[in-house]
């Protein structure tokens, strides 16, 4: 099985194994083998770092992705006459002595994975081949395009601007070698740390092999079991990073195209925003904000006084996002480049010269953000926009993109592979860094936002992204077209990216390139208020795209969606508080929560948003009724409160107004009035609509904070237990406070009971006078006092 371009000779490749000795010091175990060296790590009983290397015992690396390393000791090694045996509280490997091939067990003796070949080094890669059975399906690998289930299909991990990306198009703009097999009872995931080339081939040349090559020397691998797959994105995302709380506002809608300048255009917008009663917290300034495209400045006549502007819109409740690019435009009279040039910044050919590529401001040079001092120097740089009053930046091109390499070939456009890096002390060529140049470029970013704006939180958007991005940054997916095509690809594709560690994705609403339709817009806007990441965005030579430009009818479709999202920021900003403590994704697949229900493991066109609402769009035009189906348990339409069987297909309404939506019953779902911007007024209630599963229970564990400081790091927060329990008897409602450090300024909560059976039993019935009571087409509402303490009702 061969997957790198450059086909290799089989004689080339050397044999791993015969082993001749092992060793063991701490959590790591050393193997000599005729072909090499093999390192074992142990991490925690569920996660090992398999590392090998044909020349030498592999040394630490420094890493991007991993910023945090476990290490566990509590196992055993013991060797028999053919192999050598490691066993972990979970887990037992066993390494080959003649081969050095290795085969991973559970407890129950499953075999989890196994080599199917001896590793193989050509001239240029090191490949590995795994056996692979008919029941695995492969999940993860940040964003490619395909389906949910990646079998039988190749890929490469090689960041690249694609300026269309058809439904095999590949390699897209991000990296992230994590592969997630599933086999329905367990699941593992293989993470492969490198930054350079790396091909997937899931069982294309082989029918019973799953394999990846690097282009490297070294192999440097994570085990991790889950079982489950939940299990493995939290170790894997224990291991990379989680994403830090974002500003409130930054879920919110954000409203972008190529094209919104000069600063009469983006006032304009921003009334017409407020004027139409359609909610906006964030607009979006591409890269015509610029003098020339050079990077940290502003066309002072398209932009006259940017920190008025800025002011004048953040009273409107407007928040500004520009756009940073990493080419540095070539101009002796430009301070950014001549202080690059000087302070020895930027990428440089190996003969010391610095590279000039082609971007949007022609010659340009590449920030070598590999170097620490580098990546301090761009920080301070944003003074320029944060020093502004800009609230957010959005990193593109970081592929990074370069024109001046042969246009016919995309696969090349970027900067050469043999441009020297500095690598923080450990120089190496491009090629092997360069899967994390957009990582990088958005730590530094982040850095940006940690001197200008302390206290702050920081607001950045990156297009390319390697394994840990979700450390710094939300990402989107890049230049698509306003294709339903495209609709319906970005299903799967973000909710690849979800599993992949990165909860924060979203792609541009109604489409990047080409002009939109009515019907497409609308059923966009739909599926985007129910994306963790939330902006429209067009092309400068698109007809215009803003919710308005298509007639009342999906005007008021696009506001009534907007508004919804608005509701119902308590319940997201709630599921990203959940992704900050356990990585997991906001909008996932159904496979995450119902594994053992085949039909899910390879649905592509409904997604669950968080953990109590399914959402099954419309992605074809002239779709009127659509087949839906729910998984295990009970479901009630979001809009009529039918309640639904789970495990069961059904034909669901579907004019052009309704998202076809379901929420679980036992979800307590939280929600406030729509406003027309985050903080435009303090909400006096918090409404939560309690649906009880077949027990009659619902629960639900509510965060709040400041959404916007650090402060919760410091303890100002709230967490409050709400759990319900109705029966023949009556109904019982909970309210306790867990943590209590945030002072909400709430004064009430209103309790919306749905699906309780004997609701018309109790209409009228009396109930204390302090309560405000009502029934509502069979929902029960009541409205209590929020006094911060613990209630029972
Ligand atoms: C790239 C980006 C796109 C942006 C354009 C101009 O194509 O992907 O979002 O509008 O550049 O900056």
């Amino acid at each position: 099985m061969l997957m790198s371009e450059t086909r290799l000779e089989a004689g080339r490749y050397w044999r791993s194994g015969a082993g001749k000795g092992w060793e063991r010091k701490g959590n790591l175990v050393f193997f000599d083998c005729a072909g090499g060296f093999l390192r074992l790590a142990v991490l925690c009983g569920h996660c090992l770092r398999v590392t090998f290397n044909p020349d030498h015992r592999p040394t630490e690396r420094p890493s991007v992705a991993v910023v945090n390393m476990p290490s566990c000791e509590a196992f055993t090694v013991e060797q028999t006459d053919d192999r050598i045996m490691l066993r972990t509280d979970e887990l037992t490997v066993e390494v080959a002595k003649e081969t050095a091939r290795i085969k991973i067990s559970d407890s129950q003796g499953h075999v989890l994975s196994e080599d199917a070949d001896d590793l193989g080094w050509g001239r240029r890669t090191v490949r590995c081949t795994k056996v692979m059975d008919e029941e695995m399906h492969f999940y993860g690998l940040g964003e490619k395009t395909g389906f949910l289930d990646k079998r039988g299909r190749k890929y490469l991990l090689w960041n690249t601007d694609v300026p269309v990306h058809t439904p095999t198009k590949d390699p897209l703009y991000k990296s992230i070698p994590l592969l997630l097999c599933f086999r329905g009872e367990w699941a593992t995931g293989t993470f492969i740390d490198y930054t350079g080339r790396i091909w997937f081939d899931l069982g294309v040349e082989a029918h019973d092999r799953y394999g990846f090559e690097v282009e490297n020397r070294e192999l440097d691998y994570y085990f991790i079991y889950g079982p489950d797959l939940k299990r493995i994105i939290t170790t894997y995302t224990g291991l990379t990073g989680r994403i830090e709380l974002p500003p409130l506002w930054a879920l919110g809608y954000q409203q972008s195209r190529w094209g919104y300048y000069p600063e009469a255009v983006v006032r304009n917008l921003a009334a017409t925003f407020r004027q139409k009663d359609i909610p906006c917290d964030v607009i979006y300034l591409d890269i015509d904000y610029m003098d020339g495209y050079r990077v940290f400045t502003w066309d002072r006549e398209r932009f006259p006084d940017p920190g008025r502007l800025m002011a004048d819109l953040r009273a409107q409740g407007f928040k500004i996002v520009t756009i940073v690019n990493p080419g540095v435009k070539k101009d002796p009279d430009y301070e950014v480049y001549v202080e690059g040039v000087r302070r020895n910044l930027f990428c440089r050919w190996v003969t010391g010269e610095v590279y000039h590529g082609r971007v949007w401001p022609g010659e340009a040079a590449f920030p070598d953000f590999t170097k620490e001092e580098t990546r301090a120097w761009w920080a301070e740089k944003h003074h320029a926009l944060l020093g502004n009053g800009v609230a957010g930046i959005w990193n593109d091109m970081n592929e990074p993109s370069d024109f001046s390499s042969p246009s016919e070939n995309r696969m090349l456009a970027t900067v050469p592979d043999d441009l020297m890096v500095e690598n923080d002390g450990h120089p190496c060529p491009f090629g092997r860094v360069h899967n994390a140049y957009g990582l990088q470029m958005c730590r530094s970013t982040h850095e940006a936002f940690r001197r200008l704006r302390p206290g702050e939180r920081p607001f950045i958007l990156t297009r390319a992204a390697y394994a840990g991005i979700q450390r710094y940054a939300a990402v989107w997916t890049g230049d698509n077209c306003s294709w339903w095509e495209h609709l319906a690809m970005s299903l799967p594709l973000h909710m690849n990216i979800g599993l992949s560690g990165v909860p924060f994705v979203g792609g541009d609403v109604g489409g990047f390139k080409e002009d939109s339709t009515p019907e497409l817009f609308a059923r966009w806007v739909q599926v985007g208020a129910f994306t963790p990441f939330f902006r429209a965005h067009s092309m400068y030579n698109t007809r215009p795209h803003e919710p308005w430009a298509w007639g009342p009818r999906v005007e008021e479709i696009c506001r009534r969606y907007i508004k919804l999202r608005y509701a119902l920021l308590p319940y997201l900003y709630n599921e990203f508080y959940r992704a900050s403590q356990t990585g997991l994704p906001i909008m996932r697949p159904l496979v995450l929560d119902y594994p053992e229900d085949e039909r899910t493991h390879n649905l592509n066109g409904e997604f669950l948003w968080g953990e109590s609402f399914l959402v099954a769009p419309v992605t074809q035009p002239g779709v009127v009724k659509q087949c839906v189906y729910l998984p295990e348990g009970v479901w009630f339409d979001y809009w009529t409160d039918r309640r639904y069987e789970g495990k069961n297909d059904y034909l669901v309404d579907a004019p052009l107004e309704i998202l076809p939506l379901f929420v679980k019953a036992g979800a307590i779902i939280p929600s406030v009035p729509a406003v027309n911007y985050v903080g435009e007024k303090q909400p006096e209630f918090l409404q939560l609509d309690v649906s009880p599963d077949a027990h009659g229970t619902a629960r639900y564990t509510f965060y709040e904070d400041d959404g916007l400081t650090q402060r919760y790091r410091e303890g100002e927060y709230n967490l409050i237990d709400f759990s319900c329990r109705a029966s023949g008897e009556g109904l019982l409602f909970r309210i306790e406070p867990v943590v209590m450090g945030y002072s909400s300024g709430r004064k009430s909560y209103r309790l919306r009971f749905h699906g309780l059976p004997w609701a018309w039993e109790i209409n009228g019935m009396e109930v204390p006078a302090e309560f405000g009571f009502r029934v509502d087409r069979g929902i029960i509402e009541i409205e209590i006092p929020d006094e911060g303490q613990a209630v029972n009702i």
